[in-house]
């Protein structure tokens, strides 16, 4: 009895002493390969975390301390399971950047996602070729529909550019051009170019205008100057005009022309073609005014604004993100179906971004290089002015809003008052005889106005519906 009760002791203790071993090994190998992955995915955010100021998805206001309320965080992710086209192509984009769901890919992805326009392409196409996207495309309304059929499209040629560096510009120039304008215009639009090259856009040196400058210095800087054109075709316009439009390219050296047709929703191309062309042939310039080529400008105050914006912020080391004009916080997309702004929820659900009047921005050469680059990572938005809103989000910037730039026009009263274009530094909109008419009232009335302060700093416009460029 003993021996056998010994014999089946040796059985168990042969039979089990194996498994025991076996689960003792197997359980060692699952936390050593749980830990060992834990570490990894750790590491790999340590690693790419100090990167996540560039390309990585950064909401305003969550990484600087919270005091951008008006700023909603994620405005463009806030419907998870929306089925709104960009919505849709965007968050595509934004989870190749995200380390841990892509974690062998991210790096290699954020890197070259400065260098090119690739990621765009492949989330477009992966996104529209799925059958549910494609149903919901037909139904967009048309003009959006021609939008969206093209907008993963960049790289349309240039067909005249100035012969010179970086537009049209004076032979003396003797330091670094203060401001170089960029204005949006149309191929028909031969006056009002005219009328801004004679008054407020004219190049070479301008004269500043100080409040208050008792020591009789006046300030001044270089302008350059450069409009942005798409094209209009014969059959559109029932006549060729090319010649004309090299003729004067020729004779004034600031027409850059793209070969994309020049329509209100194909806007945003000169902002993001302009970008390109400016991070290629502009090194010199301080700061850009884009504009529309139905504003006016008073030049001589802009100029003194602006070196003293360039001492305050160079001192400060922040004019990489400088931004300023009529600021627009979180407006709602317009979904009034006949309207030209009109954007269906099909398209774009959530707000829009905090975002500067597009009538008349200005901003500096280091900020535009670095849009040109976080463009690449962000699908193109049919309303421009709210696109340049969404690259200013993910740079982790804020325009500074400006009361002196009007972008939405005076009110009456206010037009009426003595010395008014005195307290301004952009008015949009008025005509190319108008323009003719205040830039010699601005000259005439200089002494009478001599004191007269900008318009005053008040707080942040909050607009239900946005109506830039009217
Ligand atoms: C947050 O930043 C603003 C300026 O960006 C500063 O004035 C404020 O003191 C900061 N607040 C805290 C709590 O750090
Ligand atoms: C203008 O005058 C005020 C006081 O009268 C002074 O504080 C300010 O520095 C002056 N500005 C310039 C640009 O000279
Ligand atoms: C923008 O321009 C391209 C190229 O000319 C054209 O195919 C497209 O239809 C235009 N988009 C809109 C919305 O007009
Ligand atoms: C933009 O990207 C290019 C290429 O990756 C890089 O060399 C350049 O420094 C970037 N510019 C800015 C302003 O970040």
């Amino acid at each position: 009895m003993a021996r056998r009760c010994c014999r089946l002791r040796n059985i168990l203790i042969c039979v089990c002493t194996p498994c025991c071993c076996l689960t003792l090994l197997y359980s060692y190998a699952i936390i050593t390969i749980y830990l060992h992955m834990n570490s990894m995915v750790l590491r790999h955010i340590a690693m790419v975390s100090p990167n996540l100021a560039s390309p990585h998805f950064v909401a305003a206001g969550a990484s600087s301390n919270g005091s951008s309320p008006s700023v909603p965080k994620t405005f463009w992710e806030q419907h998870l399971r929306s089925d709104a086209l960009w919505n849709r192509l965007q968050r595509h984009v934004d989870h190749r950047f995200n380390p841990i769901i892509r974690k062998e890919k991210s790096d290699m992805l954020l890197e070259r996602s400065s260098s090119d326009e690739s990621l765009l392409h492949q989330s477009y196409f992966e996104v529209t070729s799925m059958a549910s996207v494609r149903e919901n495309f037909e139904r967009l309304p048309q003009q959006v529909r021609e939008f969206a059929s093209s907008m993963h499209k960049r790289n349309y040629p240039i067909l005249i550019q100035p012969d010179g560096e970086c537009g049209a510009q004076s032979e003396q120039e003797k330091e670094p051009p203060l401001i170089l304008f960029a204005i949006k215009s149309t191929a028909l639009n031969f006056r009002n170019r005219r009328v801004i090259r004679q008054t407020w856009g004219r190049v070479g040196w301008v004269e500043g205008q100080r409040i208050n400058s008792s020591d009789g210095d006046m300030g001044g800087g270089y302008i350059r100057r450069v409009f942005l054109l798409g094209k209009e075709t014969p059959e559109d316009l029932g006549v060729d005009i090319s010649h004309l439009l090299r003729a004067e390219s020729k004779r004034h050296g600031d027409i850059l022309q793209w070969d994309f047709k020049d329509t209100f929703f194909n806007l945003t191309l000169k902002d993001v073609l302009f970008w390109s062309w400016f991070s290629h042939h502009c090194s010199k310039p301080l700061f850009v005014l884009k504009g529309d080529d139905d504003v006016f400008v008073n030049t001589p105050k802009l100029i003194s604004y602006l070196q003293d914006q360039l001492e305050k912020h160079r001192s400060r080391n922040t004019l990489h993100e400088f931004m300023v004009g009529e600021v627009i916080g979180s407006a709602l997309p317009n979904r009034v179906r006949r309207s030209k702004y009109f954007i269906p929820e099909s398209f774009y659900r959530g707000l829009y971004p905090m975002y500067a009047g597009g009538g008349g921005v200005v901003y500096s050469g280091e900020l535009t290089r670095r849009l040109h680059n976080i463009s690449k990572t962000i699908h193109l938005f049919p309303i421009d002015d709210v696109y340049v809103g969404m690259c200013m989000i993910r740079l982790n910037a804020q325009p500074i809003h400006h009361p002196a730039f009007l972008t939405f026009d005076f009110t009456e009263k206010e037009e009426a008052q003595p010395c008014s274009y005195h307290t301004i530094l952009l008015v949009h909109k008025r005509s190319p005889s108008e323009v003719v008419e205040l830039w010699a009232d601005l000259k005439d009335t200089r002494e009478q106005c001599q004191g007269v302060p900008l318009r005053a700093v008040k707080k942040i416009k909050q607009k239900a519906t946005p109506s830039p460029s009217v």
